[in-house]
C-alpha cells in the first residue's frame, strides 16, 4: 500500500478508525477481530483508537484493549503498526461524551492506556478535544511531560483550530506530529486546519472521513458526483472519497472506521486509486 508519515514513522496512507467496534451498534467480539486481521492482510500499519471509544462506564478502553488482543493474536509481522490513541474524552455511561483536559488527568490516563496496550511507549498519544474549563497550554503541556517521560512517542491533538495547532506545536517545543479532525466530503470546514498541516509538515488524520458511522453506507446517495467517479472507475464511491481526500495534500491520512472485514478490505483499496483533475474537480464542486 501507498505510505505517508507520521512524524517520524512511516504508515499506510489509510488506517483503520476503531470506534464502530466499541461503541453503540458494535459488533461482537469476533467479527471486531476480523476486522482488525483484514485491515493488517491489506497492509494497514495505523489503527486509530481512544480510551473513551467504549459503552458502559465500566468498560473505558473497550478499543484499545480489542486492538491490543487483536494485534497479539494476529499470526504475521506487527512490529510495524503504530497504534494511535487519545485521551481527554470520558464517557460516564448514559450514552454522553464529556471532556477532562486536566493535566494531572490526562497523565493518569495515559498509564491507563499504556497499560491496556500492553506497550512500553504508546505509539501516538492525542489529545482528544479542547476542555474549556483547562487553559489548552496546560493540557497540551501534560503531553509534553508524556513525551519526555518516555511513555509516549509521539504526540498529536484532535478537535483543533488553526490557533490551537500553533499554540500546541510552541508548548511541544517543535514535537507536535498530528492533528485529526473531522472532514469529509459533508463536512469541509477543517479546510484551513488541513492546510496548515500541509505547511507546517503536520499529519492531517481526517475523522469521519465517509461522512460517520450511520451516514457512510449512504455516501454516494448524498452526493451524485461520488457515485458517478465510482461507477466509471468501477470502485465504490467510498474508495472515491478516501482517494479524494489522499489527493487534497500529501499530509493527509485517513481513518476510515470499520466493523466488518469487506468494508475495511474495499476502502484500502482507494490507496491504488489516482483521480484524474477532471474528476477531482468534479469532487470538489460537489463536496462545497
Ligand atoms: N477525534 C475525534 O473526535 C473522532 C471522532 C469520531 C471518530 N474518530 C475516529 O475516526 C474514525 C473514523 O470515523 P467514524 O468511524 O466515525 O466514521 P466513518 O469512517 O466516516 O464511517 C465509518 C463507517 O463506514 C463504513 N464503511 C467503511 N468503509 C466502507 C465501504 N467501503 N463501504 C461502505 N461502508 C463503509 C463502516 O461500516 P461497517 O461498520 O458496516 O463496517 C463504518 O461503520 C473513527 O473510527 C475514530 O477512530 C475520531
Amino acid at each position: 500500500m501507498q505510505q505517508r508519515r507520521i512524524g517520524d514513522v512511516q504508515v499506510s496512507a489509510i488506517g483503520l478508525g476503531g470506534m464502530p467496534m466499541s461503541i453503540e451498534g458494535r459488533p461482537d467480539h469476533q467479527r471486531s477481530v476480523a476486522t482488525i486481521h483484514a485491515a493488517l492482510d491489506a497492509g494497514v500499519t495505523l489503527v486509530d483508537t481512544a480510551d473513551a471509544y467504549h459503552v458502559h462506564a465500566d468498560e473505558v478502553g473497550h478499543n484499545e484493549a480489542l486492538i491490543a488482543e487483536a494485534l497479539a493474536s494476529y499470526g504475521g509481522d506487527t512490529s510495524s503498526v503504530l497504534v494511535a490513541t487519545k485521551g481527554g474524552h470520558v464517557r460516564p455511561g448514559d450514552g454522553s461524551w464529556k471532556v477532562d483536559g486536566r493535566p494531572e488527568y490526562l497523565r493518569q490516563a495515559a498509564e491507563a492506556s499504556l497499560k491496556r496496550l500492553g506497550v512500553e511507549a504508546i505509539g501516538l498519544y492525542q489529545y482528544h478535544r479542547p476542555d474549556p474549563k483547562v487553559p489548552y497550554a496546560e493540557s497540551v503541556g501534560a503531553l509534553a511531560d508524556l513525551l519526555d517521560a518516555g511513555k509516549i512517542r509521539m504526540a498529536g491533538i484532535s478537535n483543533a483550530n488553526p490557533a490551537q495547532i500553533r499554540e500546541a506545536q510552541e508548548v511541544l517545543g517543535g514535537r507536535l506530529v498530528s492533528v485529526q479532525n473531522q472532514y469529509s466530503p459533508a463536512f469541509r470546514s477543517s479546510r484551513p486546519e488541513l492546510d496548515l498541516c500541509t505547511e507546517l509538515g503536520l499529519a492531517f488524520l481526517p475523522w469521519s472521513p465517509l461522512g460517520g458511522i450511520s451516514r457512510a453506507g449512504g455516501l454516494g446517495d448524498r452526493f451524485a458526483a461520488f457515485r458517478q467517479v465510482a461507477d466509471a472507475r468501477g470502485v465504490s464511491p467510498q474508495q472515491v472519497d478516501i482517494a479524494w481526500m489522499l489527493a487534497a495534500s500529501p499530509v493527509v491520512v485517513p481513518i476510515p472506521g470499520s466493523s466488518r472485514p469487506e468494508t475495511i478490505r474495499d476502502t484500502v483499496q482507494a490507496a491504488g486509486l489516482v483521480l484524474t483533475s477532471d474528476e477531482l474537480a468534479a469532487l470538489d464542486a460537489a463536496a462545497g
